[in-house]
């Protein structure tokens, strides 16, 4: 299993990923209960705004890339956040929590077995009582797979704060139907004047679930009070979000 979030891409979600509308849906639950864990943090695009609002909040992620970029935008406006390089699945850090909520992650670069065991660590970092929210995509049907190949870089590139020009394409590679997990490529490219200066490929392995199943999960992993709200919009996709909590013994 992979995660694509690494080299050009980490520089491309520090640069464009900022913002979105999951930063305000996910505040409310880390303000009323911290100290909050935000599992999947990338780089900051919701702990940094949480931080510079005095909330007490730490994150982890599996990339180094991401939370180094995270570290960077962060000493520029002199934070220096509590951050972890671990996966979900293997999460074991030294404090307990409130709240954790990890928004845009679940599912990402692991088998529906290391999935399940996420949501086991996730519930034994919170304190009893604590409160899990977390989202999925709302997805109909899976993809299929891209027929074409484009190996030529996009027309369209974007700046960077470094002067540098970044471009970026995704195609979809494997569905695995059984697994119900889709395996996607992303090319980036990265210029300066005009002149190549890099270019990557990574994959990025998503597992899908429906509601149900993922209830089911927490309910599996000892979450009681388990509530699915859907409706709301993250950025690009519809959010399903699950809350579930920690037994208070
Ligand atoms: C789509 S980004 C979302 C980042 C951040 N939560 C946000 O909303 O801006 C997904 C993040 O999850 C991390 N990630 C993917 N699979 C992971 C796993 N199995 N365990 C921990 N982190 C993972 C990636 O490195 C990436 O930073």
């Amino acid at each position: 299993m992979s995660t694509w979030h690494h080299g050009l891409v980490a520089r491309w979600w520090a640069e464009f990923n900022q913002g979105g509308p999951e930063v305000e849906y996910f505040r409310p639950f880390v303000a009323a209960g911290q100290p909050a864990l935000d599992a999947g943090c990338g780089t900051g695009r919701l702990l940094l705004p949480y931080l510079r609002a005095g909330l007490d909040v730490v994150g982890c992620d599996i990339s180094q890339d991401m939370l180094a970029e995270c570290r960077r935008l962060a000493a520029a406006d002199g934070l220096e956040p509590t951050l972890y390089a671990q996966a979900l699945h293997d999460l074991d850090l030294p404090r307990r929590f409130r709240t954790i909520v990890c928004c845009g992650t679940f599912g990402l670069g692991s088998t529906r077995a290391q999935d399940a065991q996420a949501l086991v660590r996730l519930h034994d970092h919170l304190e009893p009582g604590g409160l899990l929210v977390l989202d999925i995509e709302e997805t109909g049907s899976l993809p299929t797979v891209a027929d074409q190949e484009h190996h030529d870089p996009p027309a369209e590139r974007v700046q960077a704060s470094d002067g540098s020009e970044l471009a970026l394409r995704v195609r979809v590679v494997e569905v695995d139907r059984q697994e119900r997990r889709v395996t996607r490529a992303i090319q980036a490219w990265q210029w300066r004047d005009g002149e190549l200066l890099a270019e990557e490929e990574h994959l990025l392995t998503e597992s899908v679930y429906s509601r149900e199943e993922l209830t089911e999960l927490l309910q599996r992993a000892g979450f009681v009070d388990v509530e699915v709200r859907s409706g709301a919009s993250a950025w690009g996709y519809d959010m399903i979000v699950f809350l579930a909590r920690r037994p208070e013994v």
